[in-house]
């Protein structure tokens, strides 16, 4: 079951009122979707660049009315998605990263926990690499590259030389074909499966990931076309759950404080909001979940 992350905090912060506009760029299973139309007679416009996130959308289309728009695409490309309504957006919310729907697919390949085809991509379009031309093609400089500045793996190097050795070795004739293949060799880099109870693959899947979907620049360039998109005044929540996802989001909204040539300014309101342990408790993926609060100002 999808459990949205930080509900209340995201429903407090955009405050949804009758009447107003409000883009969720980051549909999923639609849940903060339906907080926002739930809390007030507005409207939402959806974008998810999974085409499955569609289908649960359809189902919510009837159910409020017409005040729900759904889009299959990428958020770098909200101006153009959005531009066929002639509006300006009283409020933005992204949550990024991968949906409970994607993780829990084994054959979408995203989790180390169910076996699959290491896929990863998620928008499905034949046309993008996925995690298997990565994984059995590229030199071990490269994948160890990727697995630190995404990662953040600190044993980067050491399981890119295991991973290129398997493919010459274990899987020379298929090769790496299978998410639990590409995590046995990371527990075999580490000589162990958990450390205080996290998988040691997580953050070699997590890098994996970033790098096939092209995720931080997707944020950077939906974060610059938001002055065109919104409303003179305007609400920008996000929830990061890596530290490179918040920090590109920290530093577009410091190079922004200020008023320049740029025609935003944007100011935080409040520190950055986390779950409390209590829904860390109930629902582990808010674990590293941080929230920001921007109020935007278009000159
Ligand atoms: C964490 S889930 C969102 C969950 C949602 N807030 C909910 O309550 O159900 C993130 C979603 O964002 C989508 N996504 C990630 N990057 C995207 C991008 N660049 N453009 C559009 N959708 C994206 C993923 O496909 C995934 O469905």
């Amino acid at each position: 079951m999808h459990i949205p992350v930080l509900f209340d905090q995201v429903i407090n912060a955009i405050n949804p009122q009758d009447g107003q506009n409000i883009i969720d760029a980051t549909f999923g299973g639609g849940g903060h979707t339906r907080g926002i139309l739930d809390s007030a007679n507005c409207n939402v416009y959806a974008i998810d660049r999974d085409k499955e996130a569609g289908d649960r959308a359809s189902q919510l289309i009837d159910q409020y009315n017409g005040r729900l728009f759904f889009h299959h695409g990428q958020f770098a490309d909200l101006s153009s998605i959005l531009s066929q309504y002639n509006i300006k957006f009283d409020a933005i919310l992204f949550d990024f990263g991968v949906s409970f729907y994607q993780l829990d697919q084994a054959e979408r390949g995203f989790s180390f926990m169910r076996d699959g085809p290491l896929d990863m991509r998620m928008n499905g379009m034949q046309d993008c690499q996925t995690a298997h031309d990565i994984v059995n093609n590229y030199d071990e400089d490269q994948l160890s590259q990727i697995l630190f500045v995404y990662g953040d793996e600190r044993l980067s190097r050491q399981i890119a030389k295991a991973i290129v050795l398997a493919r010459k070795t274990k899987y020379s004739e298929c090769g790496i074909s299978r998410t639990h293949q590409l995590r046995d060799i990371i527990h075999s880099v580490y000589k162990t499966n958990k450390i205080h109870g996290i998988d040691v693959a997580t953050k070699t899947f997590q890098a994996i990931r970033i790098y096939v979907n092209d995720e931080l620049r997707q944020i950077q360039d939906a974060l610059n076309s938001l002055q065109y998109i919104m409303k003179n005044e305007a609400s920008l929540v996000t929830i990061s759950f890596h530290y490179l996802e918040d920090r590109i989001v920290k530093n577009w909204a410091s190079s922004h404080r200020n008023q320049n040539e740029s025609g935003i300014i944007v100011k935080q309101i409040g520190g950055t909001i986390k779950p409390t342990n209590q829904e860390i408790k109930s629902n582990v993926r808010s674990r590293s979940a941080i929230m920001r609060h921007y109020k935007i100002h278009i000159l």
